[in-house]
């Protein structure tokens, strides 16, 4: 039987890029040994007062049909957090609720561009922004960044990457893989080449809340016509399994998103909703404890990390990843997490799942136990030790 052509579009090596991460869930549910560093989904609880709110909401009978763009007072609770993260003073008409920033993505992707039209992107990127690009028909046109300058911005790669055919600029900040964080600077440029290019900019905000102070440059107020905000409660919150994320962009825009989300999501469950506006009412401490956390595990990383043989690690500035640069082991990254799976069973990510900058390098998630931390660094100083005295020998 004959599928359509998006099947290719969203099979591609973005699916490929979890195989590892796959193999160790797998592993695990077996009831083997394996640490898990390939998702950055937190170990930590979602705050109580949230999960009581979700319950008492299921108990009171909030099970039915909600909102299409989402209940009144979520979208106010997230347009006033967008004002104190963004400064952009926006109403609840330019929020839609989506179910995480995964979908928040994608359906803001399908009402920007389509067919004959390319979306930029950085690479490194997230695995899943390929497909999700591309799912409309566009096609992603990759902005490298040189691992030479530490994955730093680059303003001059960007503009050769324009061409008639651009439509939309997309980032992460703070970036993942990267952990980087767009400075002002990066984001002046980025806003001019918008602007002369008639662009829309998609800011995939998913990490602000683990950025020091809890926010980081926007150019939402600066460019309100033009810049689309996405934002969710997963990382901050660790609430990635109640998938509750949203975009904000002009009013406009959010108008054909709900259209979308009428034919593809037709609202999120009320109980879930109003647990979100609890949990936005508790921002503040949420995102600190959630900064402390990452804070002390990318620190206890680096730490147990020291001397290991071959590999330097790409500092972050926030999150819960870290690039290794695996090149001197003598493996590229992909075969490096093979064997550190296959001889240590500990699961990262190849680089190569991030584009096309990474092929040297693998990203660790620390978003785990400590003790979990500890041991997966004496087993891959085990595994690069062993590469070292085979490469002696
Ligand atoms: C850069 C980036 N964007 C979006 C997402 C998806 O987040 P959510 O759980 O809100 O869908 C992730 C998840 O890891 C991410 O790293």
């Amino acid at each position: 039987m004959k599928f359509s052509s998006l099947v290719q579009r969203i099979g591609g090596d973005g699916a490929d890029a979890w195989l590892i991460h796959y193999a160790a869930l797998a592993a695990r549910e077996r009831g083997e040994d394996a640490i898990i560093l390939s998702v950055g989904d937190p170990d930590l609880a979602t705050p109580e007062a949230v999960v009581a709110r979700a319950v008492e909401a299921l108990h009171a009978g909030d099970t039915h049909y909600t909102p299409v763009r989402g209940r009144m007072a979520l979208r106010t609770a997230i347009a006033e957090q967008h004002y104190r993260r963004c400064g952009q003073l926006v109403n609840p008409e330019q929020v839609v609720v989506l179910s995480g920033a995964q979908n928040a993505l994608m359906v803001a992707l399908l009402c920007l561009s389509e067919t004959g039209d390319e979306v930029l992107s950085l690479d490194p990127m997230y695995p899943t922004y390929p497909a999700t690009l591309e799912a409309s028909g566009a096609r992603v046109i990759r902005v490298p960044l040189n691992p030479q300058n530490g994955f730093r911005f680059d303003l001059d790669a960007m503009r050769r990457a324009i061409t008639p055919r651009s439509r939309v600029l997309t980032f992460a900040t703070p970036g993942n893989p990267t952990g980087l964080i767009l400075s002002e600077e990066d984001l002046a440029g980025i806003a001019d080449v918008a602007r002369e290019h008639d662009l829309w900019i998609v800011a995939d905000e998913v990490y602000a809340g683990l950025a020091p102070g809890g926010s980081v440059p926007s150019l939402a107020r600066e460019l309100p016509e033009r810049v689309v905000t996405i934002g969710s409660l997963s990382k901050t919150h660790a609430m990635c399994g109640w998938r509750l994320g949203w975009m904000v962009g002009p009013r406009e825009l959010i108008d054909h998103t709900e259209n979308l989300v009428l034919c593809m999501l037709y609202g999120l469950p009320g109980f879930i909703q109003e647990a979100a506006v609890t949990a936005l009412g508790i921002a503040g401490e949420a995102e600190q404890r959630a900064r402390e956390y990452c804070d002390r595990r990318a620190a206890l990383m680096l730490e147990h990390m020291q001397g290991i043989p071959g590999i330097s690690a790409l500092v972050p500035q926030a999150g819960m990843f870290m690039l290794l640069d695996v090149r001197g082991t003598g493996l590229q990254g992909r075969s490096f997490a093979e064997g550190l799976f296959q001889e240590q069973r500990v699961s990262v990510i190849p680089g190569d799942a991030f584009g096309t900058q990474t092929l040297g390098f693998v990203r660790v998630g620390f978003a785990t136990e400590e003790a979990l931390i500890v041991e997966a660094c004496r087993r891959m100083r085990l595994y690069c030790e062993a590469l070292a005295a085979k490469r002696e020998r």
